[in-house]
């Protein structure tokens, strides 16, 4: 879908070219270009303020066919994620007039500031992503996405960077896998459902897969999670996925929650916070989409993806609390809350994936709490680790990839709140307060010397509105941060 190119503007009859203007720098070198700018810019019909938009038809000096200047504001102000909202903005722009194929011009690297590999980097990101659309569930599909986008680019760019289209796409596709996954209704995407869902994209990238059935699960003590998925008549399942890499002498573990539905349980959640509860499965999306999207990247890591998927209903047979059950690693639980059911299926999935596999670094994905949305927002996940290093390098893939995360404490003493006067341990903190904190405190517990930290996407997993390069739903959160991140372990 993503291609480099290069076209002389004055000559070649292009249908659709999107040009991307400052209000106070011009960024481009393509002379017909400026030309046209320069005169629209003296009409002050358009300024290059940000979001500004006009369209141009069989502008004269080129042989173009329709000529989109969208305006990115202050030039001292682009950064690349301006640059990924402009593209992602372009790219709906582009769905609505009924396209097919575009061009865009990127700005020229002699006249912008930033790494010239980020800054494409970025515009195809945004035109990439802005592209998905999810239309399963609608009998007329009134919109179709791009088929086909050049980023017309000078052409040392495109032979220094030649590998970088194919890479954003893979990665770009793997973003709207795991939204895709996500939107599913939850009537769509039972445990079993899910689970073979996985298998069947795992297969096709060549991945090695494995669905473990609830007999499985029983004979080899997954208690808390298949106590998570009493309550359900669609019983749970745990995916493993698996890819080597020649040569590579560590490995990596990814651990996401995949709670299809979380009504809470028998502590059931009262309507307005059950509306999404969909969307509770959104680390299993992202860590399934990243192992098939790295099956293309080839990273030099072996990485495992653990996978618990489970539906926690309320029912005659559901969990209760005050239920003690043993997880996977020997410990046992006491259920102070139903509805705190992501944490006992992770603790069981780190406790397996840390002894069958010996990573050596394990990262959890969860929609774990509200708590870290109060704290963080909806916009920024929560970062958890003891480890300085994995935490920053955490850290800083947000930064890059705009998938932003922030590091929150995790203080040895408030495990004291997590004491249970029956069971090793509850899965309830005792005050209402740092909700955040004392579940990622629990999920610390269950694993030992292994390099860990925990992300907690409630907050950014979901929109509730769409934006510049995403439509309402599933965000596919993650799967960019984790393929950056894997890059730079
Ligand atoms: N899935 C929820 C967390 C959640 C909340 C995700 C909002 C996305 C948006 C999780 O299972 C949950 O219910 N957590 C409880 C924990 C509490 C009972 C200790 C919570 O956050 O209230
Ligand atoms: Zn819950
Ligand atoms: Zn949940």
């Amino acid at each position: 879908m993503l291609a480099f190119a290069s076209a002389d503007l004055k000559k070649e009859s292009i249908e659709t070219v999107i040009v991307p203007v400052c209000a106070d720098r011009e960024i481009h070198t393509d002379q017909a270009i400026a030309a046209i700018l320069k005169k629209v810019k003296k009409l002050k019909e358009f300024s290059g303020a940000k979001d500004e938009e006009i369209v141009l038809y069989k502008p004269s000096g080129t042989a173009v066919n329709r000529v989109i200047f969208l305006g990115l504001g202050k030039f001292d102000e682009v950064v690349p994620e301006s640059l990924r909202a402009m593209a992602g903005k372009a790219a709906k722009k582009c769905i609505q007039m009924k396209l097919d194929v575009v061009h865009m011009l990127a700005p020229s690297a002699a006249r912008i500031s930033l790494k010239h590999d980020l800054m494409l980097e970025a515009l195809m990101e945004g035109i990439c992503l802005g592209n998905h659309l999810f239309d399963k569930y609608l009998e007329t599909k009134k919109q179709k996405p791009l088929k086909k986008v050049f980023l017309l680019v000078e052409d040392a760019a495109a032979k220094k960077y030649g590998g970088l289209p194919s890479r954003v796409e893979a990665i770009c596709a793997g973003t709207a896998l795991a939204r895709d996954w996500v939107n599913l209704p939850p009537n769509d995407k039972r445990p079993e459902q899910f689970a073979d869902l996985i298998l069947s994209r795992a297969r096709k990238a060549k991945l090695a897969v494995r669905i473990m059935p609830e007999k499985e699960l029983q004979r080899k003590g997954f208690g808390a999670l298949l106590a998570v998925g009493a309550g359900s008549t669609n019983r749970p399942r745990m995916v493993l996925l698996e890819r080597k890499s020649k040569g590579a002498g560590r490995t990596i573990a990814l651990v996401g929650k995949g709670v299809t539905f979380d009504s809470g349980g028998i502590n059931l959640k009262p309507s307005a916070s059950m509306d999404d509860m969909k969307m509770d499965m959104s680390g299993a999306a992202a860590v399934a989409a990243t192992l098939i999207t790295i099956a293309k990247l080839k990273p030099k890591m072996n990485v495992i993806g653990a996978i618990p998927i489970v539906e926690n209903m309320p029912s005659g047979s559901a969990a209760r609390p005050g239920d003690i059950i043993k997880s996977y690693s020997g410990k046992n639980i006491e259920i102070g809350n139903t509805d705190a059911e992501g944490r006992l299926i992770l603790a069981d999935a780190m406790a397996y994936v840390s002894r069958r596999y010996k990573p050596q670094i394990l990262i959890d994905l969860a929609t774990l709490t509200g708590a870290c949305v109060v704290a963080l927002g909806e916009k920024i996940a929560g970062v958890f680790s003891d480890d300085d290093g994995l935490a920053e390098a955490i850290v800083a893939s947000g930064k890059k990839t705009h998938e932003r995360c922030w590091r929150m404490p995790l203080p040895p003493d408030y495990k004291e709140q997590l004491k249970s006067d029956f069971a090793d341990i509850s899965n309830m903190g005792s005050t209402r307060w740092g909700g955040a904190i004392t579940a990622a405190l629990f999920l610390s517990e269950f694993v030992k010397d292994t390099r860990w930290a925990h992300i907690d996407i409630a907050g950014p997993a979901y929109a509730k509105k769409g934006d510049a390069y995403c439509t309402a739903g599933g965000t596919g959160f993650g799967v960019r941060l984790l393929c950056d991140l894997i890059d730079k372990l």
